[in-house]
């Protein structure tokens, strides 16, 4: 057991995000995947996670935060990995090189939430891969290629097809994604060594803030109450924990005796 445990601040942390899911971890999942075995592919499937939680933002952005005719505008993922700190909205876009026209989509966009809280949580998850990858080189384990677990698309699939509904229901799956995972860093960290505990704890606190900045998002652009399809899938995202997997991943399910590599 590490000497690093969560401490007070992550308790404060935790206990909306505990109220929030409708199960925890399995104590079955803390087991297994605390063996040294299966550290490496845990790694590279957090790497993955926090790639995909980039890219899943930036789709958001240029789906939703410009008509189609100016999503060219939007800068590609690899911009925002040279921004230190959260620039101006227009910065991001480009505005200084825009016609007057251009410069109208533009004045709208800073007055989106969406786009405000989508890039710093872009900027937030290309560092975490990046700190991620350097534990991995650090290491000596190999970025390999590996499957990802069933989790995502399990939630994906029930994504309505007509808007509002499908950013709603995509919003919604978002803050259960960031709640998961933190609450799975907060479970694992005190059963690994003392820098990836370390590490671990570090990112329940921006992990936290992207749950909420999701959920508050789905409930503006909702319009009205969306307790039941919170509720709804919260019991799809319980399901997917509570229930017999065969791999190991880091949102996957109760591990079965063989889990695949
Ligand atoms: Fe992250
Ligand atoms: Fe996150």
């Amino acid at each position: 057991m590490s000497p690093y445990s969560p401490n007070s601040e992550c308790s404060q942390l935790l206990a909306p995000i505990h109220a929030f899911l409708h199960c925890p971890t399995p104590d079955e999942w803390i087991a297994e995947a605390r063996k040294p075995q299966h550290l490496a592919a845990l790694l590279v499937d957090h790497a993955n996670c926090e790639l995909k939680a980039a890219m899943s933002a930036h789709s958001l952005v240029r789906r939703y935060c410009l008509p189609k005719e100016k999503r060219k505008l939007l800068p590609n993922l690899d911009f925002y990995k040279t921004l230190d700190a959260l620039p101006e909205k227009g910065e991001v876009l480009g505005k200084q090189t825009l016609l007057d026209e251009n410069r109208r989509v533009f004045d709208e966009l800073e007055k989106n939430d969406l786009l405000v809280k989508m890039v710093r949580l872009i900027q937030e998850e290309l560092h975490h891969f990046e700190q991620v990858l350097e534990i991995m080189a650090a290491r000596n384990i190999e970025y390999r290629s590996l499957s990802a677990s069933r989790y995502a698309q399990g939630l994906l699939r029930h994504v309505r097809t007509h808007e509002p509904a499908a950013i709603v229901d995509r919003l919604i799956i978002g803050a259960y994604i960031e709640a998961r995972s933190c609450e799975r860093f907060a479970r694992l960290a005190p059963h690994l060594d003392e820098e990836l505990s370390r590490f671990y704890v570090s990112l329940l606190r921006s992990e936290a803030r992207h749950y909420q900045d999701y959920l508050t998002l789905a409930a503006d652009y909702s319009g009205q109450n969306i307790d039941d399809r919170v509720a709804f899938f919260g019991t799809v995202e319980a399901e997917l924990m509570c229930s017999a997997d065969t791999s190991l991943r880091f949102h996957s399910g109760v591990p079965v005796l063989s889990v695949d590599p």
